[in-house]
């Protein structure tokens, strides 16, 4: 069995040139476009993305009981406290005069998402897949779709000789968002490696969210464990490795340019030095142990039980109202932007943007300032890219986050590793 997996993988590295990866990109990036000119912008985008993030999490711990019996801990209520290592005065408003650039109609629905290519069906048919760590279905609209899926290339189960209908229906809600439709089983090709009788939902309506115009790729991919499964299914990674096609692991880098998806290990051009693996303490989400919250290396919070997904599929780096609120009240300067913005948004100064850590595995990561700062808001306030949420039982590590690193999600071990991306 050893010997066929190492030899199944070597074949993939001859045959295919190619080594198992997939570019990643973006149709439109909020962050960057944020930045563009350096004001803050896409808002309603953020907000929006915040909302499905939400909803998402909430629509992973109802699988997580319906196919494990058990409520997941993160469900019970239990989001961990945080103790404030100093005393720091509560945090100024940002003035509401400031409404000029943050409180324009909020027009812009774009998602901030990173999608590939996959094929599904014999002969295969092509789509593009958003590539989500913090979800496990595969989706994709299919022929007989209504006008929600117009724009989008449609599967055509009928055209393939490998698709088999299982009759079971599904509804997946992400956010506002849902998508219906029947669940199929098909052959699936990511990265050059193929799945057999992959479970993939064939939709036949598409919520206005899921809609071409606010929803670039045409399906999603969820990369996170079985436990997640709305369909009570496997991933389509665990297909993969459960056939003997990749070892249990994958890389990803996440940047403006040269973002990849690496299956059956990493990709050793894209990083520099060792990982600092972080073990998971559930493997549904891939969740981690928060430990300590820094601001410019000094520990400004101590955290007891509170747990930190590695999400893809999240734009910003989401935490709970009190421990967000004690990372910027450490922040000389910082503002509570709530009213000019919306909810769980601060500024800090745009002369003196801290550099924000995360205590994780008794190390600590940092995201540069550079990719902290949403932009400017107005005079010397700008708009920082951790925001907190009421009602998300985790804390979000985000795009924010993990633009910061090359990430490997070690599923065999039980771990997630960060190098530093080159
Ligand atoms: C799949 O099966 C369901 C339930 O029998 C049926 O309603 C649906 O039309 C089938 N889908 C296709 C594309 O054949
Ligand atoms: C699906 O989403 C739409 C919003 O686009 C909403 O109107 C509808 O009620 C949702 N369906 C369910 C069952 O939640
Ligand atoms: C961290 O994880 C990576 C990927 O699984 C592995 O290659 C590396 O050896 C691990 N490092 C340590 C110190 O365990």
């Amino acid at each position: 069995m050893v010997l066929l997996k190492a030899v199944s993988f070597f074949y993939l590295g001859v045959c295919a040139l190619a080594l198992p990866k997939i570019p990643l990109s973006k149709r439109k990036d909020i962050l960057a476009s944020s930045k563009r000119d350096g004001v803050f912008k896409n808002i309603n985008a953020l907000k929006t993305q915040m909302e499905k993030t939400k909803s998402k999490l909430q629509t992973g711990l109802l699988a997580f009981e319906r196919n494990t019996g058990k409520i997941h801990p993160a469900a019970q209520g239990a989001q961990g406290t945080f103790a404030a290592t100093s005393n720091n005065p509560p945090l100024e408003k940002v003035s509401v005069s400031k409404r000029a650039t943050a409180a324009e109609p909020l027009t812009d629905f774009e998602e901030d998402l990173w999608f590939g290519t996959i094929t599904v069906g014999t002969p295969p048919q092509t789509f593009t897949v958003d590539i989500d760590t913090g979800s496990s279905d595969t989706f994709l609209p299919a022929v007989g779709c209504d006008s929600t899926c117009d724009g989008h290339t449609l599967y055509d189960p009928s055209a393939s000789s490998s698709a088999v209908n299982t009759t079971d229906p599904f509804f997946l809600q992400f956010g506002a968002g849902n998508a219906t439709g029947f669940i199929f089983t098909d052959t699936v090709e990511i990265a050059g490696i193929t799945a057999r009788a992959q479970s993939v939902g064939a939709s036949n309506h598409y919520s206005v969210e899921f809609e071409e115009v606010n929803f670039p790729p045409d399906g999603l991919v969820g990369m996170a464990f079985p436990a997640l499964s709305v369909f009570g299914d496997n991933p389509l990674f665990t297909t993969l490795v459960t056939q003997g096609t990749v070892p249990p692991v994958f890389g990803v880098k996440l940047a403006d340019t040269g973002s990849e998806l690496f299956l059956g290990g990493v990709d050793t051009a894209l990083f520099t030095g060792a990982f600092r693996n972080v073990s998971l303490i559930e493997e549904d989400f891939y969740a981690l142990n928060l430990q300590a919250l820094a601001v410019n290396n000094q520990v400004v919070a101590t955290a007891n039980g509170v747990v930190a997904i590695v999400d893809t599929g999240t734009t910003l780096l989401i935490g709970d109202p009190e421990g967000v609120e004690i990372v910027y009240e450490a922040i000389p300067g910082a503002k509570d932007a709530s009213e000019v913005i919306g909810p769980g948004f601060f500024t800090v100064p745009c002369n003196r943007i801290p550099t924000v850590g995360i205590e994780l595995g008794n190390q600590l990561f940092n995201v540069a300032p550079a990719i902290f700062n949403l932009g400017v808001l107005e005079g010397n306030d700008c708009v920082g890219g951790l925001v907190s949420m009421e009602g998300v039982p985790f804390w979000v590590l985000g795009d924010i986050f993990l633009r910061n690193f090359y990430t490997v999600f070690d599923q065999g071990n039980a771990r997630v590793g960060f190098a530093t991306p080159r």
